[in-house]
C-alpha cells in the first residue's frame, strides 16, 4: 500500500511520528509537509528529535488568512496526489492542513483516513471545530481516539468506516516520558525544580486575537504562587507585542521560545500544574498526572474534565487565580484513550482496507 500522510502544524508532527515509521515497515509512505508551521522551533525540532522521516514534499505554504492558506494548500497538494497516486491520504487532527487534505482527497479516487476523528467541542466559532466536522464527513476511514468520539460521529450519521483505535498522543507520551526524564536538561537550564513551577501555553485564536481575553489570562497567571514558565507560540508573542502587553508579560512570567517535544514533556511532567488552551497539552497533562486548568469555555477532551484532572476556567481572571491555588479533588484516572497501541491499530486497519492482508502478516 502507498499512503500519503499530510502534516503541517506542531501537534501533527508529534502524532505522525507514532505512525510514520510503522507505516514504512509495511508499505510506502509519502510524507507531505504543508509548511503551515515553518519556524525551526515549530517544525524542524520535532523531525530531528522524534526521528520523523524527511518529508518527500514541502508545500511551503506558510501563514496567511485561513481561506487563502487552505486554498493554497489545496492547490499545491493536488498535483502531489496526482504524481504519487497513493491508495490513501492520511490526515491528523483539526488544522487547516487537515482540511486541505480532506478536500483534495475527497475529490480524487483515494481513501481519505482521519486520525483523531469524532472530537467535538460544540463550539462552531472555533476554526478547528469546522475543520474537524468537514474532515470527518469527507473521510472514508475515521480513527476515533475514544468511545465518546465514536458516539459523536454516530450522532452525525457517520458509522461506516469508523474505528475506535485509542489516541496516538498516548502512544507518543509513553515513548517520550522516560526519554525526556533521562535526556533533557531543561529543568537545570531554566533553574527549575520539580513541583515548584507552573507551566503555561496559550495560542488559541479566541484567546490571542482578543486583547481583553489575553490580558485577563495574564492577570490570572500573574497571581500564581510559583514561577510560571511560558514557552510562547509565535502568534501569542505577536499579539502581546501589538497589545502593548509584552513587557508586563515578561515581568510576570518566564517566557521562553517554543520548546522541543522532549523538553516540553519534561516540564509538563515536573510542573506542579499546567494552565493551557491547547488540545494536546490537556491530554498530555492527564496522561502524566499533572493538574490542568484549561483556559477555554469548553473542551473536546471531556473525559479529562469528568474525572476531575482538568478544570475549565475560560479566559477568566478570577477562575484562573482560584484554580492556581486550590487543590481540587481528583478521581483515579480512567483510560479512555486506549492502551498505547493506537498507531499499530491504525496501520493494521489501513492494511486491511488497502490490501488483502493475511492476518498472520499484519504488524
Ligand atoms: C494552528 C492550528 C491550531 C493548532 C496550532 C498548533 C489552524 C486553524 N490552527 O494554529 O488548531 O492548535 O496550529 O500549534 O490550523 N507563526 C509563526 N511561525 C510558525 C507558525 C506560525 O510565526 O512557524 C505565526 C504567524 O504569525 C501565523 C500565526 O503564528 O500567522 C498563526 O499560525 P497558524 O498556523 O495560522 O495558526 P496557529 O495559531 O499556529
Ligand atoms: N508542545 C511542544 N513544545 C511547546 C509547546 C507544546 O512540543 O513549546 C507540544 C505538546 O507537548 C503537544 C503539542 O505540542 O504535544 C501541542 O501543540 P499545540 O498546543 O500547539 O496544539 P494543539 O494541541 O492545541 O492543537
Amino acid at each position: 500500500m502507498r499512503v500519503c500522510s499530510v502534516v503541517g502544524a506542531r501537534p501533527q508532527f508529534i502524532k505522525a511520528a507514532t505512525v510514520s515509521r510503522k507505516l514504512r515497515d509495511v508499505g510506502e509512505e509519502v510524507l507531505v509537509h504543508t509548511g503551515q508551521h515553518y519556524d525551526k522551533e515549530m517544525s524542524d525540532v520535532f523531525f530531528d528529535e522524534l526521528d520523523i522521516p524527511e518529508p518527500e514534499y514541502n508545500l511551503g505554504v506558510e501563514s496567511d488568512t485561513h481561506g487563502r492558506q487552505t486554498a493554497r494548500m489545496i492547490a499545491e497538494l493536488e498535483p502531489v496526489i496526482e504524481e504519487t497516486d497513493p491508495d490513501a491520504i492520511l490526515l491528523y487532527g483539526d488544522t487547516n492542513s487537515t482540511l486541505a487534505g480532506a478536500i483534495v482527497g475527497s475529490k480524487r479516487d483515494v481513501v481519505v483516513a482521519h486520525v483523531e476523528a469524532g472530537l467535538r467541542s460544540g463550539n462552531r466559532d472555533m476554526p478547528e471545530e469546522i475543520n474537524r466536522i468537514l474532515t470527518d464527513h469527507a473521510s472514508d476511514m475515521c480513527f476515533a481516539p475514544s468511545k465518546a468520539a465514536v458516539e459523536a460521529l454516530a450522532n452525525e450519521g457517520i458509522v461506516d468506516g469508523v474505528h475506535w483505535t485509542g489516541d496516538v498522543m498516548y502512544d507518543a507520551i509513553l515513548a517520550a516520558r522516560e526519554r525526556a526524564r533521562e535526556s533533557t536538561t531543561i529543568l537545570e537550564d531554566l533553574g527549575l525544580t520539580d513541583d515548584e513551577f507552573i507551566l503555561t501555553t496559550v495560542h488559541r485564536a479566541s484567546n490571542t486575537d482578543d486583547r481583553d481575553n489575553l490580558e485577563a489570562i495574564l492577570d490570572g497567571l500573574a497571581s500564581a504562587p510559583l514561577p510560571v514558565v511560558f514557552p510562547a507560540h509565535p502568534r501569542t508573542v505577536d499579539c502581546l507585542e501589538s497589545y502593548g502587553l509584552w513587557e508586563r508579560a515578561n515581568e510576570e512570567l518566564e517566557i521562553v521560545e517554543p520548546l522541543g517535544y522532549l523538553d516540553f514533556v519534561r516540564l509538563l511532567d515536573g510542573a506542579e500544574r499546567v494552565a493551557t488552551d491547547s488540545g494536546g497539552v490537556q491530554k498530555e497533562a492527564f496522561f502524566l498526572g499533572t493538574r490542568c486548568l484549561t483556559m477555554r469555555e469548553e473542551t473536546e477532551w471531556t473525559e479529562t474534565v469528568d474525572c476531575g484532572w482538568n478544570q475549565l476556567v475560560g479566559p477568566n481572571t478570577d477562575l484562573i487565580r482560584e484554580a492556581l491555588v486550590t487543590d481540587w479533588e481528583l478521581d483515579p484516572r480512567p483510560q479512555p484513550y486506549g492502551d498505547g497501541s493506537a498507531s499499530d491499530r491504525i496501520v493494521a486497519l489501513l492494511q486491511d482496507e488497502l490490501e488483502a492482508v493475511d492476518p498472520e502478516q499484519r504488524i
